[in-house]
């Protein structure tokens, strides 16, 4: 199994951390757009978490199931209101298989870069196509990697700076296995500053689609954001839609 990093007060927090990502203008347009791909459903979520997207999707009417790699992720979710009809399950997302077939499974908030091996990612994509009946679509929301944004010589690149918080992506292989870690630099009460983090492998959309044609899947949409907006070279991410034959 992955490591389980979302324990503790990092799952206790997790929606306070994230608020803007529950945000109308940006959570309203990422659910119309999965309800609309999913047709009558049911779907499964990959990495479903405290349920940000599968709670309002559910709310919608859709049959959701979701797996997670963290309990204590779950035990935040069951608590929401709205979580009963969601069927989660304790799982990796690259190996377990949910009896069922979906005609959408989803994976946002680019946690595909969760999973820091290549192997591991491409194992994610077949068990995406294994849960999916014959064109059903699997969604994949990520980031474009910031390599651009390195100076020449640089291994890392600030993506936030303020009095109280220093968020840093520092590169630690940019040849064969495509890794960074974001760390976290927050001031504590008595001033100090504390730091957390996480290793992630970043992956381009041209990877993606040969993960997905391993897969059995090709390439339906591609957009940069939920409102289906046009996918270019200054896109800072992706939204991919495949659909398995
Ligand atoms: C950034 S959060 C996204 C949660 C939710 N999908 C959302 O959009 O708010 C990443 C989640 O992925 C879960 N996760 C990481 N690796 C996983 C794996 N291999 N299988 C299942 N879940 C995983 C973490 O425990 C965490 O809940």
């Amino acid at each position: 199994m992955p490591e389980n990093r979302f324990v503790g007060e990092i799952a206790r927090t997790y929606d306070r951390g994230v608020a803007g990502m529950f945000a109308p203008e940006i959570l309203g347009p990422t659910v119309d757009c999965l309800e609309d791909l999913a047709g009558n459903g049911p779907i499964l979520e990959f990495a479903i978490g405290t349920g940000r997207v599968a709670i309002p999707l559910a709310a919608r009417g859709l049959e959701i199931t979701g797996i997670e790699l963290s309990a204590d992720m779950l035990t935040e979710l069951r608590a929401k209101p709205g979580a009963d009809s969601i069927t989660a399950v304790e799982g990796d997302m690259a190996t377990t298989r949910i009896p069922g077939d979906f005609s959408l499974v989803y994976l946002v908030f680019n946690t595909i870069t969760n999973l820091t091996s290549q192997d591991e990612q491409v194992a994610c994509f077949e068990n995406a196509a294994r849960h999916l009946r014959p064109g059903g679509r699997f969604v994949v929301e990520n980031g474009i990697p910031k390599l651009r944004q390195l100076p020449t010589g640089s291994m890392a690149t600030p993506f936030a700076v303020s009095d109280n918080y220093v968020g840093i992506d520092e590169y630690t292989d940019l040849t064969h296995r495509q890794l960074f870690r974001s760390r976290h630099f927050s001031r504590h009460a008595d001033g100090r500053f504390g730091e957390t983090g996480s290793p992630f492998r970043y992956v381009w959309p041209s990877e993606l689609d040969l993960m997905a044609r391993i897969a059995g899947m090709t390439l339906e949409h591609r957009w940069s954001g939920w409102d289906r907006s046009p996918f270019t070279g200054e896109s800072d991410a992706a939204i991919s839609v495949w659909q398995r034959g």
